[in-house]
């Protein structure tokens, strides 16, 4: 695949190694061991790709993206790093880098990407993505995931936010759908611009069409004053419609003209008004089982799709669970102005065992509940209210007693029997403490 190809790496071993496969590919290589040294070999080599490390002494690999994208926007970039986290994906792709490998590289994916991008390269001139909005990079710690269907989704996030195409984002509930749409909103170039969320399931129905597309003064009864339409307050920004899945013909009618006509009538308003806003969706939903069996139209769906973002459920990435986990429990002490408590192993454990049928949700309001009961900044099993059946197939759950006998047996166990010290932890008096021990046989 001959073609020519400046590698950016500080560690000359990595060096050695990638530009011995690069050859094997095909590749006329350049070697380049900074971004400050590859910008001066650039005008030398012509390369048709660059293919950098991100983390390096002096410029980094991003940096040395955004001046490429500048100087050289012909030129493909592929980025690799070790650090495969969100914001480092989402910087990279949405500051137009064709692609970003997690090292080690996978020799075969990187001839994948390669290839990939070589063609792209000289099959078509780049669009020049836009420039960041520095302030708004905070947003991007709040994903968390290094699973690969999540890089997946990270790198479409900062793909999409450089464009205003209308999205779909499907995924069970509690998946973060949510979270994509700010993530893709806040990211983009428009993001000063409002993101308006919409819950299409609890507007009602008489309310729907003047919440949407406002009203005029007079226009009904209660109507005091002028006011705009969600679609409308958005601006340049985005229209977030949470469960689209969930609508009824008469909503689907009204959401289908204004992206098909691109303005909007307020109640009682003679004049139309331009809407300018993204549209991004969600659902849990399967839309297309729902078109089929006529419950959704058919060509709002396909205005929708413009492009579309699955979510995986967290059953699917079991991987991702201790990240999370941590993550959460960060975001949560945070929240409730507390020193982030520790898991147990037997806790992190539990939490790997379970099912989360409400996915990161339900992990989060798990962690929430255990961290208002955890004492001493550690959060133990028994915090957690999990229990899994022997199958695995999910919670199952226990009576009060069953709860309170398991309880008082752990602490009795880890105070050696000792029942002042016993009664004392669990908050007894210690003739209750003995009727405890009667009640659930504990002797
Ligand atoms: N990848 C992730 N990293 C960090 N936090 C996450 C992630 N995914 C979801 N969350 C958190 O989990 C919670 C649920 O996410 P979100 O509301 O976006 O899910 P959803 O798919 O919209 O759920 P639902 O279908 O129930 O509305 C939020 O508090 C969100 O911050
Ligand atoms: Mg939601």
């Amino acid at each position: 695949m001959a073609g020519r190809i400046l590698l950016v790496d500080d560690d000359a071993q990595i060096r050695t190694s990638l530009s011995e496969a690069l050859d094997d590919f095909g590749f006329h290589v350049t070697l380049a061991e900074s971004a400050e040294d590859a910008l001066s070999k650039i005008a030398s080599s012509e390369p048709d790709i660059v293919l950098s490390d991100i983390r390096m002494p002096g410029m980094d690999g991003i940096e040395l993206l955004k001046l490429l994208r500048e100087r050289t926007p012909d030129v493909d970039v592929v980025l690799m790093t070790a650090f495969d986290d969100m914001p480092t994906v989402v910087s990279a792709m949405r500051e137009g880098a064709f692609d970003f490998l997690v090292k080690p590289v996978n020799l075969d994916e990187l001839e994948e990407v390669l290839k990939r991008a070589l063609a792209d390269h000289r099959t078509r001139e780049r669009a020049r993505l836009q420039v960041e909005d520095e302030a708004k990079s905070y947003q991007l710690n709040e994903l968390v995931g290094r699973d690969s269907q999540m890089i997946q989704v990270f790198k479409l996030v900062g793909q999409l936010a450089a464009t205003r195409v209308n999205v779909l984002i499907r995924g069970e509930s509690g998946t973060g759908k949510e979270l994509v749409a700010r993530a893709i909103h806040f990211n983009s170039p428009w993001a000063p611009e409002p993101f308006i969320p919409v819950n299409c399931t609890a507007l009602p129905e008489t309310l729907l069409e003047s919440e949407l597309f406002g009203h005029v003064k007079g226009a009904f009864t209660g109507a005091i004053n002028d006011r705009r339409g969600r679609f409308t307050l958005a601006g340049k920004g985005t229209v977030f419609l949470d469960e689209i899945g969930d609508t009824g013909p008469e909503f689907q009618a009204k959401i289908l003209r204004v992206l098909e006509d691109g303005e909007v009538y307020p109640v009682g308003g003679e004049r139309p008004e331009i809407v300018e806003a993204r549209v991004v969706a969600a659902t849990h939903r399967d839309l297309e089982a729902r078109v089929k069996e006529g419950t959704f139209r058919e060509d709002l769906y396909y205005r929708l799709m413009v492009a579309q973002v699955d979510l995986p459920s967290l059953r699917e990435r079991p991987g991702d669970l201790s990240l999370l986990a941590d993550h959460l429990i960060e975001k949560g002490a945070e929240r409730l102005h507390l020193e982030p408590p520790t898991l147990t192993k037997e806790a992190r454990e539990a939490l790997l065992g379970h099912d989360w049928p409400g996915n990161v949700r339900e992990l989060e309001n798990c962690l929430t509940r255990a961290m208002a009961i955890a004492t001493g900044g550690v959060i133990r099993i028994e915090h957690l209210g999990l229990t899994t059946d022997s199958t695995g197939s999910g919670p199952v759950f226990r009576t009060m007693d069953e709860v309170e006998a398991e309880h008082a047996r752990r602490v009795l166990e880890g105070v050696g029997g000792n029942k002042a010290k016993a009664a004392r932890v669990l908050g007894v008096s210690k003739p209750r403490l003995y009727r405890l021990i009667e009640k659930h046989g504990l002797e």
